[in-house]
């Protein structure tokens, strides 16, 4: 463990320890949540998704970073990871932003390939594309994933995702606090105990960042904590939705539902998406035709800020960490904050046993 805290912070020297970096939510973690969370010694992953067009604000934000840089960032380094959503977008076309880019993005994150064996041209050609620059992580979901994207793929980092997770994950999966600590044992017995594990889902504040360590990670990602910071790019309706839900296990719920309802379409069968329920799901439950659902979700759009919360309809993607999220807060400050409870109590850890 300390040895893969070495690991990334050698690789990413402008970040404390524990890592704490903001996840690549498609649509939503743009420039600015990508910056600050990179300027307040995380690593920020700006969103590609499956939108190539994403791939221009590489540019913008090479500028603002020219402008104003991170202290001891590598030379030919971007400060800063890109997240592809890897079913829905083309590898060729990535490839060719990558190697034309005059910095290199210090990590790619990869997640839900159409066939788990895509990874492996996505791997490599990022790797190529960025001359060894770029590190690869990629988010599985499965102590299977795990070993055979290991084995396959070599990547630099595994995101470890737990069911808790907000937004697209398995959908069936476990909670981190079995699924990390299996992964961690089988990688290390297949002789992958070199791999820095970060976890997601569930983590909202300096607890469960302290425990996903003692769990085996070396850093963690946070996705729904981040929703409630100004610089994730939603309406407000939608960020008050996650701040008034409260008791996740009930209050979320993971469901194919709403990519239907909004045409979301192409997920590997595999991924279903948590998000908070509200009227498109009870009407659901209670047996209401999806025409008629789909309908009524697209009124809901025309409402603005009054479409979104439990009794309206508008998709409100988020983990079961919500009932922790209690306030709007600078992406900077939030990674701050848990960074500053985590290394409190994980130094305060054994006194407490
Ligand atoms: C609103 C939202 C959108 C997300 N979009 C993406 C995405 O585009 N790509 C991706 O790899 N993961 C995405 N995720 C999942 C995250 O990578 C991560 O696993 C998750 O946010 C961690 O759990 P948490 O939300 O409880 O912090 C998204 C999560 C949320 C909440």
């Amino acid at each position: 463990m300390a040895s893969h805290a070495k690991t990334l912070q050698s690789s990413y020297p402008w970040t404390t320890s524990p890592l704490i970096t903001s996840a690549p939510m498609r649509l939503i973690a743009g420039e600015a949540l990508t910056l600050s969370v990179s300027r307040s010694h995380g690593l920020g992953f700006l969103a590609i998704g499956t939108d190539l067009a994403s791939l221009a604000l590489l540019k913008t934000i090479t500028t603002s970073l020219h402008e104003n840089p991170i202290p001891n960032t590598p030379p030919g380094i971007l400060p800063i990871g890109v997240g592809f959503i890897c079913f829905g977008i083309d590898l060729a076309a990535a490839v060719s932003t990558i190697s034309s880019a005059p910095q290199k993005p210090a990590a790619a994150w990869l997640f839900a390939p159409r066939e788990e064996n895509d990874l492996i041209a996505w791997s490599s050609g990022i790797r190529d594309a960025s001359a060894g620059k770029t590190a690869i992580w990629i988010q599985i979901g499965t102590v299977a994933s795990a070993l055979q994207v290991a084995r396959t793929c070599r990547p630099d980092v595994l995101v470890i995702q737990g069911s808790d997770a907000g937004g697209h994950g398995l959908a069936h999966s476990s909670s981190l606090i079995s699924l990390l600590p299996e992964c961690a044992d089988a990688l290390s017995k297949a002789g992958f105990g070199h791999i820095p594990l970060i976890a997601a889902g569930g983590i909202a504040d300096g607890r469960g960042v302290a425990s996903a360590s003692m769990l085996g990670a070396a850093g963690i990602c946070m996705g729904t904590r981040f929703l409630c910071s100004p610089e994730a790019a939603i309406s407000d309706g939608y960020r008050g939705a996650v701040l008034r839900a409260g008791d996740g296990g009930v209050s979320t719920a993971r469901t194919k539902l709403y990519d239907r309802l909004r045409g979301t379409t192409g997920w590997p069968e595999q991924y279903d998406g948590r998000a908070v329920l509200n009227h498109s799901f009870w009407d659901h439950e209670k047996g209401v035709a999806e025409e008629e659902n789909r309908r009524l979700y697209g009124e809901s759009v025309k409402l603005g800020d009054e479409g979104w919360g439990e009794k309206a309809r508008m998709t409100t993607y988020a983990g079961t960490g919500v009932g922790l999220i209690n306030k709007i807060m600078p992406a900077g400050e939030i990674v701050k904050e848990v960074s500053r409870d985590a290394k409190t109590l994980l130094k305060r850890g054994a006194s407490h046993l």
